[in-house]
């Protein structure tokens, strides 16, 4: 059911469409915690002063910006193919200083090994093929540098599972509705999640794309997970 609501959406269209409200609608889901996932994906960049970010599906650059933030003279690339979302992105405040880039997840526009670190939010859970979007990240992270991906996970077993349902598949398409004008976009948030990869699962796709030290943390009653990996040093 929850999978067969996620297939066949035009995820372009779909977030062009709610750009303007996307991020009150961040906030307000995730009751304000989605910007401490956002700062635990920087962290886990290890990123240092000057070198290189690239944020795929970077949307209205939250990532991006927050790195900005942390790390001094950070040359930060957002990509992705909704120009609606990177719009709304520019014109926040310090989006100016993003080099922002239309691309394909799948096939991106930049050089092999041409980046310190590459960071996805909410991406993975979208594509048709996670693996291939992995071993494109892959090839423009330079040896040793970490690629690292944030997503919903499908609610695990547990007491709270039944609220966690409940709370997906009612309270966000109603906020869906009544905030961003858009319940079918919500919805869809909640039956690609249902539909996605566990933790384990993803890692062992990182893995399977060539990532090494792949390592995952969860949030949030295990409903959110960072997922690191790197790609390994040829010798
Ligand atoms: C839920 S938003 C996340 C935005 C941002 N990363 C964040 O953390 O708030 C997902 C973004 O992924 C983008 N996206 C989905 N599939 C993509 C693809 N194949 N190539 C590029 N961008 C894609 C969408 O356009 C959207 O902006």
């Amino acid at each position: 059911m929850a999978e067969k609501e996620a297939q066949g959406v035009d995820v372009r269209a779909m977030f062009d469409r709610i750009a303007r409200r996307y991020q009150l609608m961040n906030r307000l889901m995730t009751f304000g915690r989605d910007g401490a996932w956002r700062q635990a994906v920087v962290r886990e960049t290890a990123l240092a002063r000057g070198e290189r970010l690239l944020d795929v599906a970077s949307g209205t650059g939250d990532i991006a910006l927050e790195a900005m933030r942390k790390i001094e003279e950070l040359r930060a690339v957002g990509a992705d193919f909704a120009t609606e979302m990177m719009r709304v992105g520019r014109a926040r405040p310090g989006g100016g200083k993003i080099d922002w880039c239309a691309a394909d997840a799948l096939a991106l526009p930049f050089p092999d090994a041409s980046f310190d670190a590459v960071t996805s939010g909410y991406l993975i859970r979208n594509v048709p093929d996670a693996e291939a979007a992995f071993r494109e990240q892959l090839r423009v992270v330079k040896p040793g540098g970490r690629v690292v991906c944030l997503d919903t996970t499908p609610p695990p077993p547990s007491l709270l599972r039944p609220f966690i349902l409940f709370y997906l598949r009612h309270i966000i398409p109603l906020l869906g509705r009544l905030v961003a004008g858009d319940r079918e976009a919500y919805v869809y948030l909640t039956a690609s999640t249902e539909g996605f990869k566990s933790p384990e699962e993803l890692a062992r796709i990182m893995r399977e794309s060539g990532l090494t030290a792949v390592r995952c943390h969860l949030f949030m009653f295990n409903t959110m997970a960072v997922h690191v990996g790197e790609r390994p040093v040829e010798p």
